[in-house]
């Protein structure tokens, strides 16, 4: 259980979020939506300790609020950012590597990284700065996954990949919440978002300012309201 309560953020002195709260259970996904600049990535980005922020968290009871970030991610929270943010002249398999937080790396372990994403194993040894967008989001979302987490942040996944590699990144997201991962999901693509997560808050200038399951989010009215596209929906 991945639980949030009056997490705030800053850059330098601009507060960008404002007590934010939340709780997702393990094996359920949580989707953080809103219009752009609202402040998702930074609650995201807070939630891993890389801005400055105050409020706890606490993940299956151990409180992260006041943690360094390399400690939060040896605690059980994986991150996986949005752009990806891979090593682009270090190759797949070394990419894999450095987000090892174990002592020995061995073929077990890149096993269960790129489990998730089978095609992973013929981009062993190509730099990562030469793969396709869905290529590199698979080794971003391995790696998240190569310490076998208690809870992930996405943001934003399927940013910029192809309706076929948006549909895979929807399969793996089923598979991790199937493995009882706690899944935090900034999303564009609504009928992903919409039919992935369990639950959504809809954010406005830093703030949660509405909580529904994702089936309540569907809503026309609310969409159009928190996002302005009440007619997006695939039906
Ligand atoms: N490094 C930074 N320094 C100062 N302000 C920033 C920084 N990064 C983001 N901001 C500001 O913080 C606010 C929230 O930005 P954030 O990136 O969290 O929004 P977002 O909801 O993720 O947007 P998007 O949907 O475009 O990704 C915005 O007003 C943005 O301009
Ligand atoms: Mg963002």
């Amino acid at each position: 259980m991945l639980t949030v309560d009056r997490l705030s953020a800053w850059y330098g002195k601009s507060q960008v979020v404002n007590d934010v709260a939340f709780e997702v259970a393990c094996g359920k996904t949580l989707g953080l939506l809103g219009r752009n600049g609202v402040g998702k990535t930074t609650t995201i980005r807070a939630l891993m300790g890389l801005v400055s922020r105050t409020g706890q968290v606490t993940l299956n009871g151990s409180q992260l609020g006041s943690l360094p970030v390399y400690k939060i991610a040896r605690s059980g929270l994986a991150y996986v950012p949005q752009g990806r943010h891979l090593f682009p002249h270090l190759t797949v398999e070394e990419n894999l590597r450095l987000a090892w937080h174990g002592a020995k790396f061995d073929d077990g372990v890149l096993e269960r990284g790129i489990g998730h994403f089978p095609p992973l194993s013929e981009l062993l040894n190509r730099l990562a700065g030469n793969l396709s967008g869905g290529e590199q989001q698979m080794v971003a979302i391995g790696r998240a996954l190569f310490n076998q987490p208690a809870a992930i942040l996405m943001d934003e996944p399927t940013e910029g990949l192809s309706p076929l590699f948006q549909e895979k990144v929807g399969a793996v997201i089923e598979r991790i919440k199937a493995s009882n991962i706690a899944v935090v999901l900034v999303e564009q693509n609504l009928n992903l978002a919409l039919n992935t997560c369990d639950d959504v808050c809809f954010m406005e200038r830093g703030s949660i300012v509405h909580k529904c399951s994702a089936v309540e989010a569907k809503s026309p009215a609310l969409l159009e309201t928190f996002l302005g596209v009440g007619g997006a929906l695939r039906t």
